[in-house]
């Protein structure tokens, strides 16, 4: 090699490397992580579709006790993961713990469809004639996940995938690929045959669409924002591939004049400044009935200035830092237009830097009043922690905003009144619907996801996010033993 063809491959080499910081603390180096180049995508594909061959064949059940035992490793080194996680993506320890216990929940029920999953029999037409599904692997998936759930998105895409029988290529993203890492690392020494789940680190330009791209990747799960998620469900349309797109949300909580009001601050606080509001989920709405917004406000605003930010790892820390210096940027850059727009400022609104905060990206929790639906900030996802509060004087009013958004993932009802609440239910244009309860979470036990902006393709757990990963095949079984003659039915 020449000097100057070495130093441009080395060059090459350092521009393939990311430096995955804490958030919280820029000093504190996690890993130096090589990114992996389009260029990878063919052999990880050609190595997924050789254990594939042989993963197909171990029985479910057995598959199935891979996951089992993934869960009970993941419960043991709960802390240590969470530690991990909290410095990789920043949220508190206690978000983090409760996401890494979500994922080993995810992989208890996955465990268990090991078991469960099957087709089903029909009666046939014709005698002695049997009619069933089965239920069966599509190949080699692409699972491509954000970093706001760096543990739990991977362990809810590739487990109902790997207990399906699949061989998965998993492209965390490029701020928080270690938590995916572990992930690999736990079902392998859980017996997770080599191939079966391959992770590739890199860019989604470059490696994310070279994997959207292959024709031997039979479907693509990601979870990401709205317009990153419908790039891909366009280029894999294009070869008709199969494709689940989870992205983002403008979630509202409606409060009426008859929700105990303690209650619901309570839950909206959690949902809009929880995880630092980095949250598909998060409450990014409150839509007040005019009777009671004065004292919502005033709740909201108390619980906003008590939280006291740092890091995530530290004791009494209630808020972490938002991911990095670009998502500080776009948050702020969401508070000044709003600023500028003439929006009324209740509390928060400007950058953190002093004591704990000063190597982070810190943001104080935001509450503009006063806000009117079409403002950009009711409409937008600002993906941090920031709350408008709209007024307004009916439900039918309330359903008009909240459903006024192009995003329809999760939104929450904080009523005493049942013909409320059900009207609500069933007249938000939502995927999810909680009440008296924050928008935020989701559990193996039901599906999760959206409509709108918000989702496209299926929903993620429980039996549906199964089905995604299988195809279905008929069979119509003849045993009569003598010629029949084919009969239209
Ligand atoms: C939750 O609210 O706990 O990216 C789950 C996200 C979602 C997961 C949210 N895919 O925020």
């Amino acid at each position: 090699m020449s000097t100057s063809s070495a130093r441009s491959a080395s060059r090459e080499a350092q521009r393939r490397v990311v430096i995955d910081v804490n958030p919280a603390d820029t000093s504190d180096v996690i890993a130096e992580v090589r990114q992996a180049a389009a260029a990878d995508v063919e052999p990880a594909v050609a190595r997924a579709k050789a254990a594939f061959e042989q993963w197909r064949d171990v029985p479910a059940p057995e598959r199935g006790r891979v996951l089992a035992r993934a869960a009970a490793i993941t419960r043991t080194r709960a802390d240590e993961l969470a530690r991990l996680l909290t410095r990789e993506e920043g949220k508190t320890f206690s978000d983090a713990r409760g996401e890494i216990i979500r994922g080993a929940v995810l992989l208890e029920w996955y465990a268990g469809e090991g078991l469960r999953m099957g087709g089903r029999t029909r009666p046939s037409e014709m005698r002695s004639t049997l009619l069933f599904t089965l239920r069966q692997p599509l190949g080699v998936v692409a699972v491509i996940t954000p970093w706001n759930f760096p543990w739990a998105e991977p362990v809810w895409k590739a487990g109902p995938a790997i207990v399906a029988g699949n061989a998965v290529i998993l492209k965390p993203a490029s701020l928080t690929p270690v938590l995916a890492q572990r992930y690999a690392d736990i079902l392998r020494d859980a017996g997770l045959p080599e191939g079966v789940l391959q992770i590739l680190p890199g860019s989604g330009g470059e490696v994310g669409n070279a994997l959207v791209d292959h024709p031997d990747v039979r479907a693509v799960s990601f979870t990401g924002s709205s317009e990153i998620g419908s790039d891909v469900y366009a280029r894999a349309a294009r070869r008709l591939a199969k494709v689940t797109c989870e992205m983002g949300g403008k979630n509202a909580v409606v409060v009426m004049p008859d929700a105990d009001l303690d209650v619901a601050a309570n839950g909206i606080a959690s949902g809009a400044f929880g995880s630092t509001g980095q949250r598909c989920t998060a409450t990014s709405l409150c839509v007040a009935h005019r009777a009671v917004a004065g004292g919502l406000v005033e709740r909201l605003v108390a619980h906003a200035k008590k939280l006291r930010l740092g890091n995530g790892l530290e004791d009494g820390v209630d808020m972490g830092p938002v991911v990095d210096a670009h998502q500080l940027d776009s948050v702020l850059g969401h508070i000044e237009g709003a600023r500028r727009e003439g929006l009324r400022l209740a509390t928060g609104g400007r950058r953190v830097t002093d004591g704990a905060c000063e190597r982070g990206f810190f943001v104080e929790p935001t509450v503009f009043v006063d806000v009117p639906p079409s403002a950009r900030i009711a409409q937008e996802e600002v993906f941090g922690p920031v709350l408008s509060v709209i007024t307004v004087g009916s439900l039918d009013e309330a359903l008009a905003v909240t459903n006024g958004v192009r995003y329809g993932l999760s939104s929450s009802i904080y009523a005493g009144d049942a013909s409320a609440i059900m009207r609500f239910v069933e007249r938000v244009e939502v995927g999810m619907v909680h009440v008296n309860s924050p928008t935020v979470g989701g559990e193996a036990q039901i599906p999760f996801g959206g409509i709108k902006w918000s989702g496209v393709g299926g929903r993620e757990m429980a039996e549906e996010g199964l089905e995604f990963y299988t195809e279905l095949k008929s069979v119509f079984f003849d045993y009569t033993g003598h010629a029949r003659d084919s009969k239209i039915y």
